[in-house]
């Protein structure tokens, strides 16, 4: 079963080709990130622009690169929320009319169900354990948008089981790289600082830590490195490397902990871990080291999948279309979908 799948939700332009939910045969990602460095931030009305003029080559560079032509795909997936609604809106309408066009079957598929998929992708995974996780199992879901545990039954059977109750955490990483003159996005050079910094070199908030709860708060930790840096330009050289190091840990450590509490609480023994920040290498490291105190497996795809991608839609669509799933022809887009509603 060839599968096409289409992202469009924030500021990436992706389409992939994915064979039976897991061989990735196509991947085009085309960032956005130079336009929206600029202003700082996604700015809604240029990611739709943008979507625009990408999507049509991204759409025909997948195909090319995956050896086949449009009428050999099964099927179509396409991200329908949440997300911005008029970035959604250029994927699913390009999706509907190049289904219609091409007698295909249709899906709608959840962005964090996709981000749930992308560990049944075949992909070497340095840090994970070999083959797909069983069900039941936890994931850890960090990007810039969410941060939450969930219980995961069986394809499209999710219950929450703790959740930020502010920031999200690659929200934080974004807005503390920010603070220090990173650029945006700054996670990926917080990280990358962070491996030569002294992560004990200040203590930062570790909020809810103590907590019996499995709710995350990420705010406070943000306004304590404004604090620390008391309206001082940002430090340069190993003083800068240092924060962001201590910043990451502080972040790091609820993340770990918290997991570590959920899958007790839970009765699990298989973690996995999604979206962009799943991509730190220091969280990876934590959990790698927490995995092999506890005796849980542990799965995290590759850095590439843990980001937005489309391979990770065509996977999710890939399960809902064997399951029987389609859209109608007059799918819509919900910017505020939630994991558990929809397809
Ligand atoms: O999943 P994703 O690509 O988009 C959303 O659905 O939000 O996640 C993007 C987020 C951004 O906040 C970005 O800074 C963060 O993931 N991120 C990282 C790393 N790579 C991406 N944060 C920390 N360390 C990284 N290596
Ligand atoms: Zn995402």
């Amino acid at each position: 079963m060839l599968v096409l799948g289409v992202e469009t939700s924030c500021d990436e332009t992706a389409a992939a080709v994915v064979e039976d939910g897991r061989r990735v045969r196509a991947d085009v990602v085309a960032s956005q990130i130079l336009v929206h460095a600029e202003f700082g931030g996604v700015v809604p009305e240029v990611a739709s622009r943008q979507h625009t003029a990408t999507i049509a080559p991204v759409l025909r560079r997948a195909v090319a690169d995956a050896g086949v032509g449009f009428h050999d795909l099964d099927g179509i997936a396409v991200t329908c929320g949440p997300g911005l609604v008029g970035a959604l809106l250029v994927g699913v309408e390009t999706a509907k009319a190049l289904a219609y066009a091409l007698g295909k079957p249709l899906v709608g598929v959840n962005h964090l169900a996709g981000h749930l998929a992308a560990v049944f992708l075949e992909d070497p995974k340095p840090f994970a354990t070999p083959g797909p996780p069983p069900f039941p199992h936890l994931a850890l879901l960090v990007s810039g948008g969410h941060t939450a545990l969930i219980r995961v039954d069986a394809p499209g059977k999710t219950r929450l089981v703790g959740s930020t109750r502010d920031d999200a955490a690659g929200e934080a990483f974004d807005k503390v790289g920010k603070m220090l003159g990173l650029g945006y996005p700054g996670g990926v050079v917080v990280d990358k600082l962070s491996a030569t910094g002294d992560p004990s070199a200040h203590a930062l908030p570790r909020a809810l830590a103590g907590r019996d709860d499995l709710d995350f708060s990420f705010s406070g930790l943000k306004t304590a490195v404004r604090e620390l840096l008391g309206g001082a330009p940002p430090p340069e050289g190993q003083a800068l490397n240092d924060l962001c190091a201590s910043f990451q840990a502080a972040v790091v450590d609820v993340l770990v902990r918290k997991s570590r509490r959920a899958l007790v609480r839970e009765g699990l023994s298989d973690l996995i871990v999604c979206g962009g920040v799943a991509a730190n290498r220091g969280l990876r490291a934590g959990l790698a080291a927490a995995a092999a105190e506890d005796g849980f497996r542990l799965y995290i795809p590759s850095p590439k999948r843990c980001t937005d991608n489309a391979s990770m839609i065509a996977a999710a669509g890939t399960q809902l279309l064997e399951r029987g799933v389609r859209a109608p022809i007059d799918l819509g887009v919900d910017p505020g979908l939630p994991l558990n509603v929809g397809p």
